[in-house]
């Protein structure tokens, strides 16, 4: 028998197993105890600095074994966990523990799911999961795409797509000067700044983005869209994209999304819908309504690393035309030696995203899917809805809070003592002060989790529930949590406290 290669970083067999059945122990305990954690450590980066040591780069390795028991250690003490039940802030879901084992088995078999014949099962698997995202949105399977790391990149590959699909052919060679024409994007000011990010880095610069007002519901107003649209070929650019938001960042509303495809029509424009957050909603029967006019998407971004629950990360660009990611994204160099016309039809994602060599992020989605199946994701995302309202709710009939908005699984509240004495501007800034330095108060506490949202130049609280764990007790707790808290603060700032010590 040949001996095997003296090396430092294999493990064998059986301390691979011991190694792994130990982390998984750990693993098991931590998912069974979240809501008994702090959902925050109160450390702050320097003593985490501290904690971490100042070691320099090893010379020599060390113990597997003993390395992967510090480093859980570490994490499992000090960690900011978005799987307590008491996590609202941002848009990060509670992982689903299939996709913490799912995560496992993709790093083991390590498929490159950039070419086909690098990972045949588990490109087939990405194509299965990619069919059953459109199912589940309500979306012809005709829409072809990609998963790629999460909503900001779902967007820029949409992007994109569109810029090719509707820029004149000389971009390819030429690049945007050889067009002539500045290409002109439109979305809502309560569009995510991905899309900055987008004009910046692609070349258009941001003063390309048509930031159109919201209406007094927070959706995108159409008919300042289309004056847009008209004054700018007035002018002589060439508006190219449309992004209608399915589940806004702040405060979780969706555009009017058939009045954006109708417009988009009558100009040739791409339509984009970015749903990173919200478009899985559109699994729920009564939301219908919301969403109608999804189909007439171009392309689509959706996260399942927010409101399909799994662990990070895991983004997802859906195009109807999937032709429009290839004629972007392919340039078929000749080191490549994967056949593009194969019986049975081969697909090597690298000609499908900015990405060339990949990893399996597939398999979570397709693992949780299965496991949860389109009623059991009815059940979730329809109970966080539930819990959101409640939040909204509860705070309605607090004399302390101050309802703000609920869309979606997103409530945003204010705290306002009953004490103020000011009157107009002055009350409105204290406000906002007060909730500002209560939100830090409550990120530090370690008791829950919000961000905040600035709606109509004030500043709220907001709670994102994209938590299958949160329950109707964890409601009514954070609410008196953030009462609590808002007392004890607003007394601070009273007797002349700096809120940031
Ligand atoms: C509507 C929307 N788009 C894009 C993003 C960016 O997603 P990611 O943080 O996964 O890049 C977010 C994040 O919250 C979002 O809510």
């Amino acid at each position: 028998m040949t001996k095997s290669r003296e090396n430092p970083i294999d493990i064998d067999k059986d301390e691979f197993q011991k190694i792994g059945y130990e982390l998984v122990d750990r693993i098991s305990d931590l998912l069974g105890s979240m809501g008994e954690r702090p959902v925050t450590t109160d450390k702050t980066p320097k003593e985490l600095g501290d904690l971490l040591g100042r070691a320099t780069l090893p010379e020599n390795g060390g113990s597997a074994s003993e390395l992967i028991t510090s480093a859980t250690d570490l994490l499992i003490d000090h960690s900011l966990f978005n799987g307590h039940p008491k996590f609202f802030g941002f848009i990060t879901s509670s992982a689903a523990p299939i996709g913490v084992l799912a995560d496992l088995l993709a790093a083991a078999v390590n498929p490159n799911v950039g070419g086909q014949i690098l990972s045949p099962m588990a490109t087939e698997i990405e194509k299965q999961t990619i069919g059953w995202l459109c199912d589940f949105i309500g979306v012809p399977s005709s829409y072809g795409g990609i998963l790629v790391s999460g909503g900001n990149m779902a967007n820029f590959t949409a992007f994109l797509a569109a810029r090719t699909a509707k820029a004149p052919r000389v971009l390819k060679e030429e690049g945007l000067t050889g067009i002539g024409k500045k290409l002109i994007v439109y979305c809502s000011k309560s569009t995510h700044t991905w899309i900055d990010k987008a004009a910046i880095l692609f070349g258009h610069g941001a003063g390309s983005v048509r930031w159109i007002a919201t209406d007094g519901s927070g959706r995108m107003d159409n008919e300042e869209l289309e004056r847009t649209v008209k004054a700018d070929l007035e002018n002589g650019h060439q508006p190219f994209m449309v992004v209608g938001t399915a589940g806004d960042v702040s405060t979780g509303m969706v555009d009017d999304l058939e009045a954006i495809a109708a417009i988009c029509m009558g100009h040739d424009l791409w339509f984009h819908i970015d749903g990173a957050y919200g478009i899985p909603a559109a699994v729920l029967p009564e939301l219908k309504g919301t969403f109608e006019g999804i189909a007439h998407a171009d392309s689509i971004a959706m996260d399942p690393h927010k409101w399909l629950y799994s662990p990070l990360e895991a983004g997802c660009t859906l195009v109807k035309d999937p032709k429009h990611l290839i004629d972007t994204y392919s340039s078929h160099p000749e080191y490549y030696n994967f056949s593009l016309t194969e019986e049975g039809g081969s697909q090597n994602y690298f000609e499908y995203g900015l990405q060339n060599s990949r990893g399996f992020r597939a398999l979570k989605v397709w693992l949780s899917l299965q496991q949860v199946g389109r009623i059991g994701y009815v059940k979730m995302i329809r109970e966080d809805i539930e819990l959101a309202h409640l939040f909204y709710h509860l705070a309605e009939e607090h004399q302390e809070l101050e309802a703000g908005t609920h869309n979606l699984s997103i409530a945003t509240l204010r705290y306002v003592p009953m004490d103020l004495s000011s009157t107009g501007k002055e009350k409105e800034s204290y406000i906002d002060k007060l909730n500002e330095a209560l939100l830090d108060d409550l990120q530090h506490g370690g008791e829950l989790f919000l961000s905040n949202a600035v709606i109509s130049e004030r500043y709220y609280l907001r709670a994102c529930i994209v938590n299958f764990r949160t329950t109707e007790k964890d409601i009514k707790e954070s609410i008196e949590i953030i009462v609590r808290s808002g007392r004890r603060t607003h007394e601070e700032l009273q007797n002349g406290a700096d809120p940031k010590e």
